[in-house]
């Protein structure tokens, strides 16, 4: 794949992305009224969306942040279905409102056993934000909570998410063509 040539399409623009977080902040605010979201990001494609969505979270909500790394690819396009922890989370989880952020899920492998892990952490109660969402590729049952976009099976960048560690950065969120 690497060797080939590829151009990225936009998909969703980044006023597009702007808009929907603010959405899922005021939901997210909501249902978190009276109570300290304790969020984690599962780095490293989680952390724009992570920021951006934090960043609409109502100033009356409190936010604390964890972040997480885990490994769970052997190569960039698909799944292996190991999952690593390569960086643990600093804090306890016991008695917290856990959100964890993601960036996008596919397989759903990686969450499907992320979650497990942190729900035998006894959290008080434990959510999932995505940023995107891919259905029709899910092989392990994951409970999404929230919802950025629903998309259909294309490979994507931007906005945290990576073809072989680039792309991370852009603003709006883009399809690689393979020519
Ligand atoms: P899953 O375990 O198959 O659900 O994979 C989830 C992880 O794979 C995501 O957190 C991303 O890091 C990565 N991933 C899945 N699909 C894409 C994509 O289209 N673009 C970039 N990364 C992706
Ligand atoms: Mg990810």
């Amino acid at each position: 794949m690497s060797e080939g040539t590829y151009h990225i399409e936009q998909m969703i623009s980044s006023e597009e992305v702007d808009r929907r977080a603010a959405e899922l902040g005021r939901r997210i605010s909501e249902d978190y009224r009276g109570r300290v979201i304790h969020m984690i990001c599962v780095l490293k494609g989680g952390v724009y969306f992570m920021t951006k969505l934090s960043s609409c979270i109502s100033e009356d909500v409190p936010v604390t942040l964890d972040f997480m790394s885990v490994s769970s690819y052997g190569d960039e396009l698909k799944s292996t279905g190991v999952v690593r922890i390569l960086k643990d989370l600093d804090q306890p989880l016991a008695g917290r409102d856990v959100l964890v952020v993601e960036d996008i899920i596919d397989s759903g492998r990686t969450l499907h056993y992320l979650l497990g892990m942190l729900r035998a952490r006894n959290p008080r109660s434990l959510k999932l934000c995505t940023l995107l969402d891919k259905p029709e590729r899910r092989e392990m049952e994951v409970k999404v909570d929230y919802t950025g976009f629903e998309i259909e099976d294309r490979f994507v960048v931007g906005c945290g998410m990576d073809f072989e560690q680039k792309y991370r950065n852009l603003p709006y969120i883009g399809v690689v063509e393979f020519d």
